[in-house]
Parts: C-alpha cells; sequence; structure tokens
C-alpha cells in the first residue's frame, strides 16, 4: 500500500489525509473495528459524543499500542451542550471516556440555528485550543453564512469543517467557500452510505480502467478533490480496501463525470444545516 499523504491545516498542524468512521460502532465489536483499523494504517479516528462510543474508541487505540502522539482523534460538542461554560464544562466528559489528555481535533457537531449559542460554545473551543487542550477546532455541517458569522464575531475561522459529501451531494459551492477561506473539508458518509453511488456507470467504468473498485473510486474522486473522507466499516477487509486510493489517480474528465452525478435532492437523510438540528 502506497504512504498516506498529509493535508496541512491553517493552524499549522497535519491531518492524513483519510481518516475512519466509528459510528454507529459500539462495545467490543466497535473496540475490535477501531484497532484493526489502525492495524491497517489509519491514523486518524472519528467520533462524537452523541455516538456514545468514546469508551470503545479508546479501547481500540489502546489495544493499538502506538504511542499517543501517532493516532489523532476527533470528537465533537453534541448540541445540548452549545454555550461557553457549558462547552468548557462539556469537553473533560469525551477526554475521560478516550482515555486522553489532550483531543486532536475538536467540532461542534451541528450549529443549531435556531438555539442560536454556535458563537458562544466557538469562543469556549478558541480558549480550550490556547490552552493546549486541543491540538485543532473546527465544526461541522457548518454553511459559508455560519462559517462568516464565526469569523466576523470571533476573527478565527475553523481549520476544518465536516459535511455531507459524496457523489450524489458533492459540495460544489461549499468547497469552493473552503478553498478561498482555508478550511479543510472532511467528508461525512464519503461513500453515501446504503445510496446506490457505486452502481453509476462513471463509477463501475472507472473502477474497470483503474483495476480498483468502485468503493476506491468514490474514495479517491474525495481525495482528488482535496477532501479528508472517513469512510466507516466494520469489516477489516473493507478498511484495507478503503484506505488504498493512493496508488492511483482519477483524470480531470473522470472527477468531473464523478462531480456530475450531483443532484438537487442528494442529501441522504435531509440534513440540511438551516434546518436540521441534533441535540
Ligand atoms: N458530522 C456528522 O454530522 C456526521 C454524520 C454522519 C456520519 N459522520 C461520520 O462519518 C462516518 C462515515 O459516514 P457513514 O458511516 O454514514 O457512511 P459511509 O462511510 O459512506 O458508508 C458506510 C457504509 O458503507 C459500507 N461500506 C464501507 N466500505 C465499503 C466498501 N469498501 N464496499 C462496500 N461497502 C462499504 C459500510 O458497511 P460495512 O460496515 O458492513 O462494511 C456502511 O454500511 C461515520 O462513521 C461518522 O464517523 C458524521
Amino acid at each position: 500500500m502506497s504512504e498516506i499523504p498529509r493535508y496541512a491545516l491553517s493552524d499549522g498542524t497535519t491531518l492524513p489525509a483519510i481518516g475512519f468512521g466509528t459510528y454507529p460502532l459500539k462495545g467490543d465489536e466497535g473496540a475490535r473495528a477501531v484497532a484493526s483499523a489502525i492495524d491497517a494504517g489509519y491514523r486518524l479516528i472519528d467520533t462524537a459524543v452523541n455516538y456514545a462510543n468514546e469508551d470503545a474508541v479508546g479501547r481500540g487505540i489502546a489495544a493499538s499500542a502506538l504511542p499517543r502522539e501517532q493516532v489523532q482523534v476527533t470528537t465533537k460538542l453534541p448540541g445540548r451542550d452549545h454555550g461557553y461554560d457549558q462547552t468548557l464544562a462539556s469537553f473533560e466528559r469525551p477526554c475521560r471516556a478516550l482515555g486522553v489528555d489532550y483531543l486532536d481535533l475538536y467540532l461542534i457537531h451541528w450549529p443549531n440555528p435556531s438555539v442560536g449559542k454556535f458563537v458562544d460554545s466557538w469562543r469556549a473551543m478558541i480558549q480550550l485550543q490556547e490552552q493546549g487542550k486541543v491540538r485543532s477546532i473546527g465544526v461541522s455541517n457548518f454553511t459559508p453564512e455560519f462559517l462568516s458569522r464565526l469569523q466576523g464575531e470571533t476573527g478565527v475561522l475553523p481549520a476544518v469543517n465536516q459535511v455531507e459529501l459524496h457523489p450524489f451531494f458533492p459540495q460544489v459551492e461549499l468547497l469552493a467557500f473552503h478553498e478561498q477561506h482555508g478550511i479543510r473539508t472532511e467528508a461525512w458518509s464519503p461513500l453515501g452510505k446504503r445510496a446506490p453511488i457505486r452502481e453509476e456507470s462513471v463509477i463501475v467504468e472507472a473502477a474497470r480502467t483503474h483495476g480498483v473498485t468502485e468503493a476506491q473510486v468514490i474514495l479517491r474522486w474525495q481525495v482528488e478533490r482535496g477532501v479528508l473522507p472517513i469512510p466507516k466499516t466494520a469489516s477489516a477487509q473493507r478498511q484495507r480496501e478503503n484506505i488504498d486510493v493512493f496508488g492511483f489517480q482519477l483524470s480531470a474528465d473522470e472527477v468531473a463525470a464523478i462531480t456530475a452525478l450531483g443532484r438537487e435532492a442528494g442529501r441522504l437523510f435531509g440534513g440540511d444545516p438551516n434546518t436540521h438540528e441534533e441535540m
């Protein structure tokens, strides 16, 4: 397998170009999946307070016996803990559950605009980063409008925005905004979960051309666009398949044809950050 390149973040840190998603892995199965993902070469593990699996993720990381600094961990602030003091208080719990004394990347999980406290949470995240408790701070499911509010009110933009992004929902405008503002895009549901994307003829053809699987074509498309995908799979074999996307390249035409699969109603479950809120 080819070496995994790293993406530079605006705050001077780096992340591997692919990570491992852990929802809805839990318990012993979750710990085993995380341990085997690390064994397969993943060095970035994505979890969230609301996945209620941080203990399993922590056990999986511990089982790998790698030094702490060699595995980067992301978790996410839940909506019910928005607010300045609440965010500071909320931070300790996932660290305890994960068994770590700092986080590599801490994200606001959803903006929850009707609650109206994401800027207060962001000020607390900035403080956590200044205190060295979090290496990088970012958000998830933020639109350009919400990102601009963070910048306008605090002067600090997130290093990362983790959003729904797959061939049926390629996020062309958001990616351009991120590029303009130095924000790294992470893709959740990078394979489109159970949507029938892998059956699309442009993807089947590209897989045949490059002698790889359809899932590898989709993940390579993510990387070709400068996006960091975090595919989830419980299978050790598919974990190895998904990370093995750095030994071939898609042509610009192939990338464009896959991006053209995007559709108006491309979101998997209607998770529009303007209206969808999670506590
Ligand atoms: N920030 C947010 O709001 C948010 C929202 C949703 C998800 N996430 C994060 O993003 C991660 C990934 O998203 P996701 O799990 O929704 O979707 P995904 O990674 O696109 O797809 C996962 C599904 O695809 C299957 N799969 C994985 N690799 C495959 C392969 N090579 N061939 C065929 N099938 C394959 C998995 O099944 P098997 O397990 O059976 O292989 C699973 O059913 C989550 O785990 C979570 O960490 C974040």
